[in-house]
């Protein structure tokens, strides 16, 4: 027995020495120090020994289990220290590591524009409406005073769908839905933003989709003058306090009278460059006073309520206010076009 349970603590001693992770340790502690283990087992057969041999094995076999028991503790501390060791060589930051750059982006030049003009809109009590890029033929172009085979619509060339649907050609539309649902009950003030698409070749100042930006008021008493304090007080607000405004006469079927709206030139201050083509102003915008007949297709009373409108292309707005001599460039996404428009710069 005495050798059984020596051979028992030389072969527990080894097999400690040579566990190597915390695991085996501990089903090395289970094998051998366990109920079912040998010592335990050692120890059951005390019975069956001398009275004077009894102590003497059972004294040795506490020996063993203490040996074994302090082998294992003094590797456990060891292995633990070593695991330790090499989570922490594993987590280790280089903190001399160059960092990623972070790429903060801004918004597109349009969104910018459209977010301005809708800002100042919203600041004079205008809200913002919106209606379908497929559009009826109707609200495109018969409920704004063009009915079909009016000659007016080839200003216009259109993507049809089907007869009676199409890519909306204009912000437009959204006038005629807008005031349809208040019923013949104003006021109606508001201010749409939105894709517009037309059948043009694509050039420096062409796209087959572009954004329009529309705006209505209709109410009791309104006069041109209201529409020309509008037009005036936006033209200072995206072009500068020293801009002044021009109405010309023009021809809109939708209005009557209609008029186009040139600002002084921002570059020369009126005295001629190419951006203003040497004549001192620039053309913004289509304007007038909504036509009688529009009024009552959409169900208002032409001799109760008048109104004005106007619609510009965001385009336009946003290449005279940061110099983009393109419209392609708001459209081919290069991002070292589209990082130019940093709004905290
Ligand atoms: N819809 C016109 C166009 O696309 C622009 C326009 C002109 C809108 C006059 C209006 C307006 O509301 O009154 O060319």
């Amino acid at each position: 027995m005495e050798e059984q349970l020596l051979q028992l603590k030389q072969d527990a001693l080894v097999k400690v020495k040579e566990a190597c992770d915390l695991k085996e340790l501990n089903d090395i502690r289970v094998a051998y120090l366990g109920k079912k283990g040998p010592i335990t087992e050692a120890l059951k057969g005390m019975g069956k020994l001398s009275a004077e041999e009894r102590p003497k094995m059972g004294a040795l076999a506490n020996e063993v289990r203490g040996a074994v028991a302090s082998a294992i503790e003094e590797k456990q501390a060891v292995l633990e220290k070593e695991a330790v060791a090499k989570k922490l060589a594993a987590e280790t930051l280089d903190v001399t590591l160059p960092g990623r750059p972070v790429n903060i982006g801004n918004h597109h030049p349009l969104t910018r524009v459209v977010e301005e003009v809708e800002d100042l809109f919203i600041g004079m009590g205008y809200t913002v409406a919106e209606g379908p890029e497929v559009e009826k033929d109707y609200y495109n172009f018969e409920a704004l005073n063009l009915p079909k085979g009016h000659p007016a619509r080839d200003m216009q060339d259109s993507f049809y769908i089907t007869e009676d649907i199409l890519l909306r050609t204009h912000t437009s539309p959204v006038q005629a839905r807008t005031m349809e649902k208040h019923e013949g009950k104003g006021p109606v003030k508001i201010i749409c933003p939105g894709k517009v698409y037309r059948r043009d070749s694509d050039d420096a100042t062409h796209s087959h989709q572009f954004m329009q930006i529309e705006g209505l008021v209709i109410d009791e008493h309104i006069r041109m003058s209201d529409l020309k304090g509008t037009l005036n007080a936006f033209a200072k607000k995206l072009f500068g306090e020293d801009r002044e405004i021009r109405l010309r006469p023009s021809f809109f079927p939708f209005t009557e009278p209609s008029v186009e709206m040139d600002i002084s030139c921002m570059i020369c201050k009126g005295e001629g460059c190419s951006v203003c083509k040497r004549t001192g102003w620039i053309e913004i915008l289509g304007a007038g006073m909504v036509h009688p007949n529009v009024l009552e297709m959409a169900g208002f009373d032409s001799k109760k309520y008048s109104g004005f409108a106007f619609g510009m292309g965001a385009e336009r707005i946003a290449m005279l206010k940061y110099g983009v001599d393109d419209i392609r460039h708001f459209y081919t996404n290069d991002t070292r076009f589209l990082h130019q428009f940093h709004e905290h710069e």
